[in-house]
């Protein structure tokens, strides 16, 4: 790129942001929304306290410069209400015979497929308010929405399968037994802010669909997308079964750890907040945790690599929603061989990502959801720089507010904070390899443990690396980037990167412990189980069968 062309790039960026009379209607939002409720024990209890303003990160062009949208506010709950909210779960669940809790599998079905209708009819609002909130593109956000309604969908088929093989009984070494999965008690679901939506729900659905009572408390950002959900709960659920928390984690989420009264904690986030939160339990044997915390993939580029394949792949893994992704690749190892061909492919690549607002067309790069970061990306960039990295890609690194334009480190080497630190957005940082030592070792010495890529073509290369790998990490991709999906593979990590498995059918098991009833095999019990089977005497002792 030309020094006249990069500063056209430059100049482009920092027109990013719009006058809002610019934005199309449909993509405006209708009106301010000051949240001033939040549902606890089946009401929409109001709020009168302190709030929280909800800025989005668009900026727009006013009469005295660039200003944040300003989109709402949220309650910031204190700790006496918080500590409501868990009464009212806690009441709920009732020591496990709440209505709820003892509620036949099929019944509790019934009501996440109504909660599921009335979810979709507010598919515009939340995706508007993901654009708004966050950032995240108009298609992304869909997609977002979209998958969390297939994830719901195929939650319930999977319970069903469940409970089609628990709905019989075992005889074994002469002892009869009926084996199902059984709730939890009261969980905490905590969400993030890149998938607001989709990660907090696949913890609280399952959680819910098995039994327990939950607690919700939305990422800030990401709070208000949730109001236009809160009526669908209330109509779906008996009361006390969802309930909401808003603010800061220490005011009202410690309050509810350090209460002992907890069973099940879902996060996802840093194990340093996760950690602060859970240690604070007094009973932590009590408390089941499934944690998707930090990590930082690797991507390992063999000299025999598909460059073309390679290069999309890893723009995909290192950019999709600006880099803000747990999965995302964020270092790659390349081969010395090819080392100056894949830096030209991919800036050349880069260069071609259309940036601008979530909703306009094609756009993959788009505002970051949280003002401080664009200082944190360029304190990376100024730290890789005095150990010897620049960035190679034309306009790497400009900020306007809250964009920041990515940057492409290289060499990065292990004195820099980039080589270890989890970057979470579009800071890209590219070290080179002789020997396989260097990437292999890096994965060795990593506090994270999520997953790798391997890009190459070799047969007997890859075999060998995938069986070392797959002891260091818990998904090998192969010429593919790092990513979740599909929903029904388990997503898990080792070390500090996650705690629990979370998949379509590994979620219903990590929200229930097996409890069973067992009965030696005598004429009397065999009289006792059949009777209560027969007439439908027990919900957990049955041979129903859910179609
Ligand atoms: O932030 C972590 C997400 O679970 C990543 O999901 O790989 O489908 O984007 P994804």
């Amino acid at each position: 790129m030309s020094i006249q062309q990069e500063e056209q790039l430059i100049a482009k960026i920092q027109s990013i942001f719009p006058d809002e009379s610019s934005i199309l209607p449909e993509f405006q939002l209708p009106s301010l929304i000051h949240q001033t409720d939040y549902l606890v024990n089946g009401e929409l209890r109001q709020w009168d306290g302190a709030t929280e303003d909800a800025i989005s990160c668009i900026y727009l062009k006013t009469s005295k410069g660039l200003e944040p949208k300003l989109i709402g506010s949220f309650p910031l709950l204190t700790k006496e209400a918080a500590l409501d909210v868990l009464d009212a779960a806690v009441k709920a669940y009732d020591h496990g015979v709440g209505d709820w809790a003892m509620m036949p599998v099929a019944e509790r079905i019934a009501h996440v497929q109504d909660f599921t209708y009335r979810m979709k009819s507010k598919r515009q609002e939340v995706v508007r308010l993901l654009m708004w909130e966050i950032g995240k593109s108009l298609a992304d956000s869909y997609k977002e929405f979209d998958r969390t309604i297939d994830y719901i969908e195929d939650t319930i088929g999977a319970l069903k399968d469940l409970d089609r093989a628990n709905s019989r009984f075992i005889i074994e070494q002469g002892v009869i037994g009926q084996i199902r999965r059984s709730p939890l008690g009261v969980v905490l679901c905590l969400g993030p802010s890149n998938y607001p939506l989709n990660e907090t729900f696949t913890t609280m659905i399952p959680a819910l669909i098995m039994g327990n009572t939950v607690i919700l408390k939305p990422s800030r950002p990401g709070t208000l997308l949730f109001r236009p959900l809160l009526e669908a709960f209330l109509e779906s659920f008996p009361k006390g079964v969802v309930n909401t928390i808003y603010g800061k984690g220490r005011e009202v989420a410690s309050p509810i750890m350090a209460s002992g009264r907890l069973d099940g904690f879902a996060f996802i986030g840093s194990s340093k907040a996760a950690n602060a939160l859970a240690t604070l339990h007094p009973k932590p044997n009590r408390l089941r945790t499934i944690l998707g915390l930090e990590a930082k993939n690797p991507a390992i580029i063999l000299p025999d690599a598909d460059l073309d394949l390679t290069v999309k792949e890893c723009i995909l893994g290192t950019l999709s929603f600006n880099g803000q992704r747990c999965t995302a690749l964020k270092i790659l190892f390349v081969h010395a061989q090819i080392i100056d061909q894949f830096l030209e492919k991919f800036s050349s690549a880069l260069s071609n990502l259309k940036f601008g607002l979530p909703w306009d067309k094609d756009v993959s790069l788009t505002p970051l959801p949280e003002i401080d970061r664009p200082k944190y990306f360029t304190e990376l960039v100024e730290d890789a720089k005095q150990f010897g990295a620049k960035v190679i890609n034309a306009g790497g690194g400009t900020i306007e507010e809250t964009f920041f334009y990515p940057a492409v480190l290289y060499p990065v080497t292990p004195e820099m904070r980039i080589y270890h630190e989890e970057q979470f957005g579009p800071v890209i940082p590219i070290a080179t390899f002789e020997h396989l030592d260097t990437p292999l070792q890096y994965i060795v010495d990593s506090n994270y443990g999520q997953q790798v890529s391997i890009f190459g073509q070799d047969p007997d290369a890859i075999a060998q690396l995938v069986d070392r790998l797959v002891n260091q990490v818990a998904r090998v991709n192969l010429n593919s980037q790092c990513q979740r999906g599909p929903d029904t593979f388990p997503f898990t990590g080792r070390k500090d990167s996650a705690e629990g498995t979370l998949s379509v059918t590994d979620a219903l098991r990590s929200f229930s412990i097996r409890s069973l009833v067992a009965a030696k095999e005598k004429e009397e019990n065999k009289k006792l189980l059949t009777t209560i089977v027969r007439e439908h005497k027990s919900n957990f002792l049955s041979t129903d069968f859910i179609l």
